[in-house]
């Protein structure tokens, strides 16, 4: 395994018994995720997304092929579910804590630190005695997480963790697990908004349990460094985002309807502010 990578897929297949037949969820997946990597994954729905979250994790088991990893940590990965409510067990939010911890063995006096420190973290320690029933969806989300960080995994996997939340709840969640991503965790985010893939070094695209596409979010949205290094984003040329049905993020719309017209633009840009960059050097 090469230093950087911490988790290989090697030729992984899932396959579940139905009544007469079986079916295939993941198909021949073969991957590397190296350290500190923030890894972002896409596909449609019924795409295999979350058997995939649920194999890395450790959750699923693999029919053919095999998964090797040197993850550093006990235990290596947290998974957050898409519905918070899936993941909460205790009555109150301290509790709900708590319940991870004890299952890994830590007891008092260090449980109620460790607990407290998470809560800290994502902005819970005020509402510790609160009914977790009582909370927000945005709030569970947030709770699901401090169990995760109470843990101190090296590999979080974020699966559609922001799509049942309101936008504000959905940045918030998106910020923490940036910061943790910074603070030298590798993320695994999971999601169907493409908004929320422009920031990420590296796309996998999932199609019918197989990788349809894993390269940089600048490839997925424009074609190959080669195309636009010519700029030759054609009527013609999709780009692996729309070959795949997806709409790109409105800041990439806009600047391919630019290139289709043939504008020259230096770079494909991924954020509104190098959008406005790269227009405000058209308009010279
Ligand atoms: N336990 C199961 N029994 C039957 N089909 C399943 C089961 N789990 C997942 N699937 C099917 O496997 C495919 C992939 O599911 P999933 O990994 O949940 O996709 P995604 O997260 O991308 O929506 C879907 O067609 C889904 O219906
Ligand atoms: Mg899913």
């Amino acid at each position: 395994m090469n230093s950087s990578v911490i988790l290989s897929l090697h030729h992984l297949s899932c396959t579940i018994p139905l009544q007469e037949t079986s079916k295939m969820l993941l198909h021949d997946i073969h991957l590397h995720i190296h350290s500190k990597e923030w890894v972002t994954i896409v596909g449609t729905n019924g795409s295999g997304k979350s058997t995939l979250a649920k194999v890395i994790a450790g959750l699923h088991p693999i029919t053919e092929g095999s998964m090797t990893s040197s993850i550093p940590g006990n235990p290596a990965a947290q998974l957050v579910f898409q519905n918070p409510d899936t993941s909460i067990i205790g009555e109150t939010v301290y509790e709900d804590v708590c319940f991870g911890l004890v299952n890994y063995g830590v007891s008092e006096p260090a449980l109620e630190q460790i607990a407290m420190k998470a809560l800290g973290r994502v902005g819970l320690a005020s509402l510790a005695h609160t009914p977790a029933s009582s909370l927000s969806g945005g709030q569970k989300q947030l709770l699901a997480i401090a169990g995760c960080l109470a843990v101190s995994p090296s590999l979080y996997i974020f699966d559609e963790a922001t799509s049942m939340l309101d936008p504000l709840s959905r940045k918030t969640i998106l910020e923490l697990a940036h910061q943790l991503h910074v603070e030298g965790s590798t993320v695994i985010w999971i999601t169907q908004l493409l908004d929320e893939l422009t920031g990420s070094d590296r796309v996998i695209a999932l199609e019918s349990g197989r990788v349809a596409f894993d390269g940089s979010s600048r490839e997925f949205f424009y074609g190959t460094a080669a195309d636009y290094m010519v700029n030759s984003l054609s009527d013609a040329g999709m780009t692996p985002c729309e070959s795949l049905g997806f709409t790109p993020p409105y800041v990439v719309a806009v600047a391919q309807r630019l290139i289709r017209q043939g504008c020259v633009l230096k770079t494909k840009p991924l954020s509104p502010e190098e959008l406005s960059h790269v227009v405000g050097v058209l308009c010279q």
